[in-house]
């Protein structure tokens, strides 16, 4: 399977060679990169660690392709968009994306198979099937999303947290925005039934961790995952490229690539 890399000399980007390359079924098509990059001209395989490869980093251009893999910036995935050749899967994880970038993606979807997630990790897509399962099967517990990132972490909660109560909220059928409790504080009162309870931890270089815990009278039950390396983004990507390939066209999601079956849940991710 030939794959074209967009944002090839990027840290996901680079990772995402690395895999190919490590990878006996895939065979790096191209590997491009920003117009005018330090790196052009440099070889793919250097760049990432390994071997030479044989491929050069260059602009983002023609190839023969069986698909493509974008990790880079808006820019870089509005050019892939103007080099694709027609009918040939995409998987992108850029973010960031203003509206009409937004608008081209699920226009492409119309004539190729596609796959656009900003959070390619499997690990998170089975916690959030789980958490869709737990929410309905126990449909009276407490439930309480705890998240925990590094101190550099500017935002909170997560957008992993927020689409995980998302899909809480959808299990039960509950607008999210009525339910969540953002942490708490002061003369709180007893826990009213249905809420969502929603706590951000910060600190150290915590990559993300989040659990969902269900709390009920006798038992609890924690559905955890820790995020350890972003090697995990490209692995999920390429695992998603394998899967598009031969697929009809139309607009995937992660739940697709692993048969985890969507519960209504919106993907929250896919926003960002
Ligand atoms: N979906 C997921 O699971 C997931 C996980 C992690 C990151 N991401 C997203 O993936 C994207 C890349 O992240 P990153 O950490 O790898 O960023 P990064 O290290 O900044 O890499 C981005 C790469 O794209 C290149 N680029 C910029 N403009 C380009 C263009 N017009 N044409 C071709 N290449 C271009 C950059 O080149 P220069 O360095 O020369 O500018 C750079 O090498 C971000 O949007 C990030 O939010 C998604």
């Amino acid at each position: 399977m030939r794959v074209a890399v967009v944002g090839a000399a990027g840290r996901m980007g680079r990772l995402v060679v690395g895999a190919i390359l490590d990878a006996p079924d895939l065979h790096l098509a191209a590997a491009f990169g920003r117009e005018g990059a330090a790196a052009s001209g440099s070889d793919a395989g250097t760049l990432c660690g390994r071997a030479p490869a044989g491929v050069s980093l260059r602009p983002v251009g023609d190839v023969v392709a069986d698909v493509w893999v974008d990790f880079s910036l808006p820019a870089g995935l509005d050019l892939a968009l103007n080099h694709i050749r027609p009918g040939v899967p995409l998987v992108t994880g850029t973010t960031g994306l203003d509206a009409r970038l937004r608008d081209r993606l699920d226009a492409t979807a119309a004539t190729r198979p596609l796959v656009a997630a900003a959070n390619f990790s499997t690990g998170v897509a089975l916690l959030r099937s789980l958490a869709r399962i737990a929410a309905s099967t126990l449909p009276s517990a407490d439930v309480e999303i705890i998240e925990t990132h590094h101190r550099h972490k500017r935002d909170a909660p997560s957008g992993t947290a927020l689409a995980l109560a998302s899909d809480v909220a959808a299990s039960r059928g509950v607008d999210l925005a009525s339910v969540i409790d953002h942490g708490r504080h002061g003369e709180t009162g007893p826990r009213a039934e249905g809420r969502i309870g929603m706590h951000a931890l910060r600190g150290g270089d915590i990559n993300g961790d989040h659990t969902v815990w269900l709390a009920m009278d006798g038992e609890t039950v924690s559905l955890s995952h820790r995020a350890t390396a972003r090697s995990t983004f490209a692995m999920g990507a390429l695992r998603a490229a394998r899967w598009l390939v031969g697929r009809p066209p139309g607009r995937y999601t992660m739940d697709d690539v692993l048969g985890l079956g969507a519960v209504g849940a919106e993907d929250a991710f896919t926003r960002s």
